[in-house]
C-alpha cells in the first residue's frame, strides 16, 4: 500500500472540505482531499442558491470573493405571501445586514478554481474510503484510489466533509454519538428554467396547495420549488403541471404580479429532514458541514453552515498543528454546535410555518405566524436575523 503524510486528511471535496482545505493553506497547513465522485460531478450538482453575509465576508476575507462580487446578486430582503397577500421584509433595515444570491455550483467552481491554482492535490472517485486511529495523534485514512491503487494517508488530524452518508460521521463510536434526526411528511420538487426571474427577490409562499418558492440563479435562469408528498416520481409532474402550480401557488394575477414560465432544464424531487450529530469531534476526527447536520432547505442554511463551521475549523487546527495550542480545538465542537442548533432550529420554523400538513389547526397557527412576522417589527427582526445570518462564532 502506498502512503504518505500530510497534516490534514480531509475526506470529502464539496464547500466544506474544498473551503478548509484553502483557508489551512493561507494558514500554512497542508492538506490532502480525497473524494468519491468525479470533479465534474461535484461541480455540476445544483443546490444551494443563497448566501448569508458571514459566508460572502468569509469567502471576501480569503480571496474567493471575486466573481461573487461580479456575479452575486445582493438581495436586501424576501417576500412572505399567503393568498391575497404579499409583504416584502427589508433585511439591511431590519438588521443591517443582506444575502446574496450566488448558487453552490459557482462558489463551487471557485473553490476548485483556487486550490487548482495552488497545486493542491484531490484524489478524486477514490473507492472503499475507511477511517483508522482516531484517538491517537497519528490517525489515517485508506482508500482505493481511480487507478485501483490501495492508499493509505497518515495524518494529523482528519477532517470529516464528506456529507450525510460518508463514513465520517460514523465513524465516531456508537456510544460517543448522540443524534437527532426529523423526517417531515413532505418534499421539494424542484425546477431550473431558462426564463428570467419573475420577482427582483426570492418568493416564500404559503398556499393551501402546498408551499412554493420563487428562486432564481441569474437574470436568465430561474430556479423554483414546489411542496409535493414524499415519493412523489418525477414523471408525475410535467412541465405544464408544474407551471400551473407555481402560478397558482404564487398567485399569478395577485394585484397584477404575473409569472413568465419557460423552458425547464432539470427537475427533481428533494425529501426534507434535520439530523444533528453530537459532538462534532472525536479524538483526531473532526466533521464539519453535513456530515454532522442536515437542515430542510426552507431557511438556506444548509451550505451557509457548512462554510460557519470551516470557519471555526480552520483556525482550530491550525492552532493545533503549528502551535501546540488545542484550546480552540477542544472548544470546536461545542462552539460549531450553538449555531447549528440555533439554524436547525430556524430550518425547522420556517419549514413548518410554510408547509401545509393536512392538520386544520396548524394551519391557522401558521397563518397568525406569517402575520405576526410581516406586520411586528419584532417578529420581522427575528426572522431577518437568522435568515442573513448571524455572525460566525454566534
Ligand atoms: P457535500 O456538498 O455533500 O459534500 C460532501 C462530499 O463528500 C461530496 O462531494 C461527496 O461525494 C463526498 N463523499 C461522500 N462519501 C465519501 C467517501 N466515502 N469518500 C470520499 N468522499 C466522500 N442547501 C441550501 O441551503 N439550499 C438548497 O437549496 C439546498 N439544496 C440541496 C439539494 C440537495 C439534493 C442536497 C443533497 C443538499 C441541498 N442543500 C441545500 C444542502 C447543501 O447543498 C449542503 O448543506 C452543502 O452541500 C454542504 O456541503 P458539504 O461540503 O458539507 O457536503
Ligand atoms: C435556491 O435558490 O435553491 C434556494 C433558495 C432559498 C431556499 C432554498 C433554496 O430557502
Amino acid at each position: 500500500m502506498e502512503e504518505v503524510r500530510t497534516q490534514v486528511a480531509i475526506i470529502g471535496a464539496g464547500p466544506a472540505g474544498m473551503l478548509l482545505s484553502h483557508l489551512l493553506a493561507a494558514d500554512g497547513v497542508e492538506t490532502v482531499v480525497v473524494e468519491s465522485r468525479s470533479e465534474e460531478y461535484v461541480a455540476g450538482r445544483i443546490r444551494a442558491g443563497i448566501l448569508e453575509q458571514s459566508t460572502v465576508d468569509l469567502l471576501r476575507a480569503s480571496g474567493l470573493g471575486e466573481r461573487l462580487e461580479l456575479e452575486g446578486d445582493r438581495h436586501r430582503g424576501i417576500y412572505l405571501q399567503w393568498p391575497g397577500q404579499r409583504h416584502h421584509l427589508d433585511f439591511v433595515d431590519l438588521t443591517g445586514r443582506s444575502v446574496w444570491v450566488y448558487g453552490q455550483t459557482e462558489v463551487q467552481k471557485d473553490l476548485v478554481a483556487a486550490r487548482t491554482a495552488a497545486g493542491q492535490q484531490v484524489h478524486y472517485e477514490i473507492e472503499s474510503t475507511a477511517l483508522h486511529d482516531l484517538e491517537t495523534d497519528s490517525p489515517s485514512v485508506t482508500f482505493i484510489d481511480a487507478a485501483g491503487a490501495e492508499r493509505r494517508i497518515v495524518a494529523d488530524a482528519i477532517a470529516g466533509c464528506d456529507g450525510s452518508f460518508g463514513p465520517s460521521r460514523v465513524a465516531v463510536p456508537e456510544d460517543v454519538r448522540s443524534t437527532w434526526e426529523k423526517v417531515y411528511p413532505y418534499s421539494w420538487l424542484g425546477v431550473l428554467a431558462d426564463v428570467a426571474p419573475s420577482t427582483d427577490e426570492l418568493i416564500y409562499a404559503w398556499h393551501p396547495d402546498g408551499f412554493a418558492l420563487h428562486s432564481m440563479r441569474s437574470e436568465s435562469v430561474s430556479r423554483l420549488y414546489l411542496q409535493v408528498p414524499n415519493d412523489t416520481p418525477v414523471s408525475e409532474w410535467p412541465d405544464d403541471r408544474i407551471w400551473e402550480a407555481l402560478a397558482t401557488r404564487l398567485g399569478h394575477g395577485q394585484d397584477g404580479w404575473t409569472m413568465t414560465p419557460g423552458p425547464i432544464t432539470e427537475k427533481s424531487v428533494l425529501p426534507m429532514h434535520s439530523f444533528v450529530q453530537s459532538p462534532m469531534r472525536h479524538g483526531r476526527l473532526f466533521l464539519a458541514g453535513d456530515a454532522a447536520h442536515i437542515v430542510p432547505p426552507t431557511g438556506a442554511k444548509g451550505l451557509n453552515l457548512a462554510v460557519a463551521d470551516v470557519g471555526l475549523l480552520a483556525p482550530a487546527l491550525a492552532e493545533l498543528l503549528l502551535k501546540g495550542d488545542a484550546r480552540l480545538a477542544d472548544a470546536y465542537s461545542d462552539t460549531a454546535l450553538r449555531r447549528v442548533w440555533r439554524c436547525t432550529h430556524f430550518s425547522w420554523w420556517m419549514t413548518t410555518m410554510l408547509h401545509q400538513s393536512g392538520d386544520p389547526f396548524e394551519r391557522e397557527l401558521q397563518l397568525s405566524q406569517l402575520r405576526w412576522v410581516t406586520s411586528s417589527e419584532a417578529g420581522a427582526t427575528g426572522l431577518a436575523e437568522n435568515y442573513a445570518g448571524l455572525p460566525i462564532g454566534f
